[in-house]
């Protein structure tokens, strides 16, 4: 799918050089800081995944390229419900000096949604460590508003985190 003349590409379309990228960016420290799972992801792990996703209608991964055709990073949607989706997203490698990335993913996976949902999503949900302050300040800036009922602690490798949960009501009609 083309949105603004980027080009989202399907995970269980990608070619094997893809998903290796895909990979290195994904096991990149910066994001595993901040991800759920912290770990590192092995190579066998990662590809089986990405074929277990060709039967799951729940979730949908996108590797993310400019028109130049350079790799912008990923957006993700999970917990697909039929009228939500969890939004999340990371950086290419060769993308890490550049600044408004985040902005940029949260905008083209807003518009993705009205495709990727058949246009009957009402609402985006993105949750994100409260140290984050890059992500945090491109979820507000992509027009997010923190649902603070929502908030809640997370504890991984004996620390406790606290998460932060943004909410995007979408336009039924797209
Ligand atoms: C989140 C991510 C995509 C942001 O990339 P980016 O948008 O290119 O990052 P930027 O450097 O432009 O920072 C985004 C904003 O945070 C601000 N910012 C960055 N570091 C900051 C800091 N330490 N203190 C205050 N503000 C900061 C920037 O000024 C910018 O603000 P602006 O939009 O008002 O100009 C990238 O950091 C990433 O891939 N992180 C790892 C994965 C991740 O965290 N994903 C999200 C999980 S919820």
């Amino acid at each position: 799918m083309t949105i603004d003349g980027f080009l989202l590409k399907n995970f269980t379309d990608c070619c094997e050089g893809e998903l290796s990228a895909v990979l290195s960016w994904r096991n990149a420290p910066e994001v595993r800081r901040n991800s759920f799972s912290c770990g590192e992801i092995d190579r066998e792990s990662h590809f089986s995944y990405v074929k277990s996703l060709v039967q799951r209608k729940d979730r949908a991964y996108f590797l993310v390229s400019g028109p130049d055709g350079r790799p912008v990073g990923v957006i993700s949607f999970t917990g697909i419900d039929g009228v939500s989706a969890d939004v999340g997203y990371y950086k290419a490698g060769n993308r890490k000096n550049e600044k408004g990335v985040g902005a940029l993913l949260l905008k083209l996976a807003e518009k993705a949604a009205y495709a990727v949902g058949g246009g009957k999503w009402k609402l985006l949900r993105t949750e994100v460590f409260s140290f984050n302050v890059p992500s945090v300040r491109s979820i507000e800036r992509a027009g997010y508003k923190e649902n603070a009922e929502k908030r809640r602690f997370f504890t991984r490798d004996g620390e406790t985190v606290t998460v932060l949960c943004w909410e995007l009501p979408l336009n039924a009609a797209g």
